[in-house]
């Protein structure tokens, strides 16, 4: 019966993300790290996650092996299933900002139009694009999962930075270059960007 709702008018208002931030203790932004295969994202992100989990500030990482393994396990890396890959992360990273939780992406996100459709879905004022922008030639030194010499013998199509296109940021608020910086450094410097954003409720 729709008596109920007269008499206690405020069950008709869903709990808000300002609610939720309140009762977390913390403001939630979005933390989009951009950049090619191999440059670090992941490894920032995971030593980032931890750093505001111990001053107590609750995170959800979005990568490679929990999006690409799930949600977007039918997705390739065609123009179209990247720009498809990167509007589903953006929309649920928006569920996961209006639960109050800091999200962490790390997807190369090769292109302008792409990072700006993902910064429209959750909000430009809440969304920090982070460049790590570790130089092709070092990540493909590395080419932790072998994926670059498999690309320049021809086996992967379309992989970034040798047969597609990854285009720089332009208005980063951060670049990390991890071969310059230690990991430390990289996530001191986030820190210094991020906390004053999500600790000041
Ligand atoms: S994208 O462009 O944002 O949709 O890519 P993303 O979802 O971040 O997936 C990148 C990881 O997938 C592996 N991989 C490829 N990368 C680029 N191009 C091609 N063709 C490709 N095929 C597989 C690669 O290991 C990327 O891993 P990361 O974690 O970025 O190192």
């Amino acid at each position: 019966m729709e008596e109920k709702n007269h008499i206690y008018p405020i069950f008709d208002r869903m709990m808000t993300r300002r609610d939720k931030e309140e009762l977390l203790g913390q403001h939630s932004v979005m933390i989009w790290f951009t950049g090619l295969s191999g440059s670090g994202k992941s490894t920032i992100a995971i030593a980032l996650e931890r750093e505001l989990h111990k001053r107590g500030l609750l995170c959800r990482i979005l990568d490679g092996d929990n999006i690409r393994s799930g949600i977007n396990n039918n997705l390739g890396f065609s123009e179209t299933d990247r720009v498809e890959n990167i509007r589903r992360i953006a929309e649920v990273s928006k569920l996961f900002l209006d639960s109050g939780i800091i999200t962490i992406a790390a997807f190369i996100s090769p292109n302008n139009d792409i990072r700006e459709m993902a910064a429209n879905i959750i909000g430009k004022d809440d969304f920090l694009e982070i460049f790590v922008s570790t130089p092709l030639e070092e990540c493909e030194k590395r080419d932790v999962k072998g994926l670059y010499a498999k690309a320049r013998k021809g086996e992967i199509p379309n992989f970034t930075g040798i047969s597609a296109p990854f285009e720089v940021p332009e208005h980063p608020a951060l670049s990390l270059d991890t071969s310059q910086l230690t990991l430390e450094e990289s996530v001191n410097r986030l820190l210094e960007l991020v906390l004053p954003k999500v600790k000041n409720i």
